[in-house]
């Protein structure tokens, strides 16, 4: 199980953190995956003005927009061509 979390601080909520939860939500779906995932919002990661900031596991991700889930879904969660 890979868990994702997404900060929903204000700071990242403000820099699209709705998108990028719901970009990555699409691709999911698409690949229905649901079950392998463990999708979850995570409170202010103190990096603000890094934001968006995710966690795939315990790896911290800087500069999220929706434009670079689908870069980061095919790097991270697809990652060995699994699926
Ligand atoms: S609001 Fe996301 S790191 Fe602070």
């Amino acid at each position: 199980m890979l868990k994702l979390s997404i900060c929903f601080g204000s700071a990242c909520h403000l820099q699209g953190a709705y998108s990028v939860l719901n970009a990555f939500k699409a691709l999911i779906d698409k690949y229905e995956i649901q079950s392998e995932i463990d999708l979850e919002g995570n409170f202010c990661q103190g990096q603000c003005t890094e934001g968006v900031i995710i966690k795939i596991n315990d790896e911290i991700i800087k500069n999220v927009s929706k434009e670079k889930v689908f870069e980061i879904f095919k790097d991270k969660v697809l990652g060995g061509g699994q699926y």
